[in-house]
């Protein structure tokens, strides 16, 4: 699929994803979520993608949802464009990969959405997070009254979603919204520095965690005891587990091949 919104490079272990429709702020509208679909579809399946970096420019990670696209909508208009908006983000959850969302400046709505879904939030300094969707007279609609209270709380949650105004880097990396923030000019580097150390992990053990972590989420915990166990047992199926523990016994920094 030729890209029109998105800039997808592949480079050393990394799927590097660029939003890339500056001069609507990147917001999201049928198209892009429809490149992100393909994309995310691909860092899935390529088997050199060990981390995948979500990315936007320097003004903004995403403005939102496109207004302009919903503003001339009926019901079923909104359900389709919710439908896809969150068929693509539980694509991004649910991959079987550690994925980071790059943030500088504007991450709204559906932008914010799209890097809850993400395992890491790397915020630049000059980030503004919210989910204005209130002063439409809508809610969020990818995902935001779910995942929000889930990471967040629900008083920090009702704070952004009932208020409607964005917060800057600092209040949000206090929230944990933002993992960390670092200067603006860093930020590529930074993250490519986190997806690097990733990279040196045991890919099926960090699918695990993942598995173990999300399915988690949504049981209850002697469920989720359960599912951590029976996920913890079967690592030790793999060449990674041998070969982590012979390394940490033999003194020498583990090669892990994913099996
Ligand atoms: N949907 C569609 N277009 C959007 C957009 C969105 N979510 N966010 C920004 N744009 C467009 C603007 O309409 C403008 O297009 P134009 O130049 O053709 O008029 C362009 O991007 C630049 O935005 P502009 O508003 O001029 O930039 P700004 O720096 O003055 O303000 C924001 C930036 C982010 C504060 C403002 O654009 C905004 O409030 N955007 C909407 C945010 C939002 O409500 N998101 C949730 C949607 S559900």
């Amino acid at each position: 699929m030729a890209y029109r919104y998105i800039i997808y490079e592949k480079m050393q272990g990394l799927g590097k994803v660029r939003i890339n429709r500056p001069e609507k702020l990147n917001a999201l509208n049928p198209d892009v979520y429809e490149e992100l679909e393909s994309v995310f579809i691909d860092c899935e399946k390529e088997p050199e993608i060990k981390v995948i970096l979500i990315i936007g420019d320097e003004k903004a990670f995403a403005a939102g949802a496109d207004i302009d696209a919903m503003s001339k909508g009926d019901v079923i208009l909104a359900y389709q464009l919710t439908n896809q908006s969150q068929r693509v983000q539980e694509r991004l959850a649910d991959m079987p990969k550690p994925t980071i969302a790059a943030i500088s400046g504007y991450a709204l709505g559906g932008g914010l959405e799209l890097a809850l879904c993400c395992d890491f939030r790397i915020g630049a300094d000059n980030v503004l997070l919210g989910v204005p969707e209130i002063n439409l007279g809508i809610i969020p609609g990818g995902g935001g009254t779910q995942r929000l209270p889930r990471l967040i709380g629900l008083s920090r949650a009702a704070e952004l979603i009932f208020l409607g105004e964005p917060i800057k880097a600092e209040q949000a990396e206090k929230w944990g919204l933002l993992n960390r923030v670092v200067p603006l000019n860093e930020l590529e580097l930074e993250s490519k520095k986190l997806a690097q150390k990733l990279m040196k992990k045991s890919p099926v053990a960090l699918r695990a965690a993942k598995n173990a972590m999300h399915t988690g989420l949504n049981v209850g915990l002697k469920e989720g005891l359960k599912i951590e166990q029976d996920i913890f047992c079967m690592l030790f199926g793999t060449s990674d587990q041998k070969e982590g523990m012979a390394a940490f016994l033999e003194k020498r920094k583990p090669t892990f091949t994913g099996r």
